[in-house]
């Protein structure tokens, strides 16, 4: 499948970022860094045109059959139990995480997906949402760009990211549940604020915020600040979404054991990115 001219991809009328120098640009450039800076997330509904959201889909669900599985038990922070604390606390509450992986080398270099990480505008929208001047897309061969594959009792439990910030595309909804979930200002740098991590986790919070899944819309949260998961999913229809990382310096990959966790290999199918 051969991808569709950019413009075709992206609602370039309400999203117009193809040129840097417009006021128009600017102008939602600082909107979104408004939201951004505020919230901790920022919202793009019908960023990506209809038949974009097909396309994409499609190549998702083509790439699918060769996902990881990865079924995995951890806490917030992602480590390993501590012990040594008391097993109310809540770095040892335990989260369950259960879903699909792509990697960006199983999905063909000349598909929609890769247009859109690849397409330079977008990469610079982003980094000036967030504030960087010099900014640049994940060197990672395999994690460059995932797809994040979850059907029926897949979710994916509360937590913080290894990334600073990720944006999540949203290709396909699914019957129910699935819904992105998060909590505004719960960790401040120094503070874990334990108390109300620990209502949240026990599911007495009633300050969290939910986002569903609406195909076509973008989604940039600071998911190493941002207290998130994904709700389980329900009835048949898969849930996919892309995965676009980026890092504020060139040349980062993963290493090859945090690949092996990831995605199950830390070898690449391809040795080269696109860029
Ligand atoms: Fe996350």
């Amino acid at each position: 499948m051969t991808a569709l001219a950019i413009n075709q991809l992206v609602n370039l009328e309400a999203y117009p970022i193809a040129d840097l120098e417009s006021p128009a640009r600017q102008a939602l450039v600082e909107e979104m860094g408004r939201i951004y800076a505020r919230d901790g997330v920022c919202l793009m509904p019908g960023f990506l045109t209809a038949v974009a959201v097909e396309m994409m889909a499609e190549e998702a669900k083509n790439a699918s059959v060769g996902a990881y599985h990865c079924d995995d038990t951890h806490n917030v922070y992602l480590e390993h139990d501590d012990t040594g604390l008391p097993a109310d606390h809540p770095r040892r509450q335990r989260q369950v995480t259960r879903l699909d992986v792509v990697g960006c080398d199983q999905l063909a270099h000349d598909g929609s997906l890769w247009g859109l990480y690849g397409w330079d505008p977008l990469r610079d929208f982003i980094g000036a949402v967030l504030g960087y001047e010099d900014f640049h897309r994940f060197a990672d061969p395999i994690g460059a760009m995932t797809i994040n594959v979850m059907n029926e009792g897949d979710g994916h439990g509360w937590h913080y990211d290894e990334a600073m910030f990720t944006v999540s595309v949203m290709l396909q909804a699914p019957e129910a549940g699935g819904k992105f979930e998060y909590v505004r200002g719960l960790r401040d740098s120094g503070d874990d604020n334990y108390n109300r991590l620990g209502s949240v986790l026990a599911g007495r919070a009633t300050d969290t915020t939910t986002i569903p899944i609406t195909p076509g819309a973008l989604l940039l949260f600071g998911g190493r600040n941002l207290l998130h998961r994904v709700t389980g999913v329900e009835g048949s229809r898969t849930r996919f979404i892309a995965t676009l990382c980026y890092r504020d310096m060139p040349g980062v990959t993963n290493t090859p054991a945090v690949r092996e966790l990831f995605y199950g290999r830390s070898e690449p199918l391809r040795s080269v990115v696109a860029w």
